[in-house]
């Protein structure tokens, strides 16, 4: 059911944890599941990722799939970043199925809540990019040791 980059992923998921004083932070979750997926990106003077960390409080999909992501937009600049998509996520792992499709999207909304936190941060604009509308990291801090 699951291609072998999936699992990998998921036993062996890469950049998980925090980056103190992140240059942006996303937390975004999944009203059906209830699944949680926070993303932090460490971004330099020159708008490149230099690092990118998660936590992730889901399924096995979105863990292999917020470990995927981080390491696809590790490198890149923002607007490289705003290409991974979920599709993006989902080629690299060679596929996900059908009822696993959805749990991909938290990872490529909590890129894109991440980045919005940064230019937020920065005043600045990110051409192509939205206000996450499931942003929910307002109030949650004190509950993100939990997961
Ligand atoms: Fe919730 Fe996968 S079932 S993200």
């Amino acid at each position: 059911m699951y291609s072998e980059k999936v699992i990998d992923h998921f036993q062996n998921p890469r950049n998980v944890g925090k980056i103190e004083n992140p240059s942006g932070v996303g937390t975004v979750g999944n009203a059906k599941c209830g699944d949680i997926m926070r993303i932090y990106l460490d971004i330099d003077e020159n708008q490149i990722i230099r690092d990118c960390k998660f936590k992730t409080f889901g399924c096995g999909a979105a863990i292999a799939t917020s470990s995927m992501a981080t390491e696809l937009v590790k490198g890149k600049n923002i607007q490289e970043a705003l290409q991974v998509t979920n599709k993006a996520v989902m080629e690299a792992l060679d596929g996900l199925p059908p009822v696993k499709v959805h749990c991909s999207l938290l990872a490529e909304e909590a890129i894109h809540a991440a980045l919005w936190d940064y230019a937020e941060k920065h005043g600045i604009k990110i051409e192509g990019l939205e206000k996450p509308k499931s942003d929910i990291h307002e109030g949650e801090e004190e509950e993100e040791e939990d997961y």
